[in-house]
């Protein structure tokens, strides 16, 4: 497995795979690598001939007073990892090979005005532009994402619908350790005290299932999810709220196929997870 740092360089491999008659698929990253990647790449591993995987922490999706210098790295471990997952190649670019001079980026509109879009508002600008650089530097045939990151899944389905992109996106289950804490490179930043108050985020989800499975009216889903939010006194919610699956808009109503999705601070972390109803 090899490693390199420009485009031309992924060009010039994927233009021979592609002459061969090979089939590719990327696995977009910002590195830190967990099992959740892993299980994105061995997803990757059995529907492809090749698979690519991206390494680069993006700075247009932090804003400001996000934690882009403090995101963590770990190159040795990331390579490590995507060899044992039988990875061919991983992209590792430095921001001025993906940026130089750059004045173009692809925006979404709607999708992104709910969730995570309200408390990070250019995240998912910063989003769009990088995953549809790597998709024209890899063109793959399918890339593959967390169900973690659901509002970045739906994002990219619509960007990817909306400018003809083709390419298959495969959305991977998330997974999570042994006590329900959703895997996340951010976990890293949480205390043992947080680390324990992180898991209020999983029970929410559990409470959350089993409210749907009585009820279709989505604020009471809504109300199951933040009374065990807020049983917890190192969480502070930014939103728990039940969207449609496809438009991220709020819900009176469930049906299958929606979402409800929370994200909560724990301590100075702010950590996501969510359901999808009637799965
Ligand atoms: O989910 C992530 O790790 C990032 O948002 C992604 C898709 C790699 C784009 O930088």
């Amino acid at each position: 497995m090899d490693m390199v740092s420009t485009v031309a360089e992924v060009r010039a491999r994927v233009h021979q795979w592609k002459k061969e008659g090979k089939t590719i698929g990327l696995v977009p990253t910002m590195g830190y690598l967990h099992e959740g990647h892993a299980s994105l790449m061995a997803q990757a591993r059995k529907e492809n001939d090749i698979v690519i995987v991206s390494i680069f922490v993006n700075p247009t999706q932090f804003g400001e007073n996000e934690d882009l210098d403090a995101y963590p790295r770990d190159l040795e471990h990331d390579r490590a990892l995507c060899s044992r997952m039988g990875a061919d190649l991983i992209f590792h670019p430095q921001p001025e090979e993906m940026y130089q001079n750059a004045c173009t980026y692809v925006n979404i509109n709607n999708l992104s005005d709910h969730l995570c879009g309200k408390s990070r508002p250019i995240h998912f600008r910063g989003v769009c532009t990088v995953v549809s650089k790597l998709l024209h530097i890899a063109a793959p045939d399918r890339a593959y994402f967390g169900q973690k990151d659901a509002q970045q899944l739906a994002i990219i389905r619509k960007m990817v619908e909306d400018l003809n992109f083709d390419v298959e996106i495969v959305g991977c289950p998330i997974v999570r350790e042994d006590d329900g804490l959703a895997k996340s490179s951010r976990n890293t930043y949480l205390s043992a005290t947080e680390r324990q108050a992180a898991l209020c985020l999983s029970r929410a989800v559990k409470a959350g299932q089993a409210a749907s499975a009585n009820t279709t009216d989505a604020s009471a889903i809504k109300k199951a999810m933040e009374e065990v939010i807020l049983a917890e006194p190192l969480a502070k919610i930014d939103y728990v709220e039940v969207v449609d699956g496809k438009t991220m808009a709020p819900v009176d109503t469930v049906k299958p196929g929606d979402l409800a999705a929370m994200a909560v601070f724990i301590g100075k972390t702010r950590l996501i997870d969510n359901f999808i109803i009637g799965a």
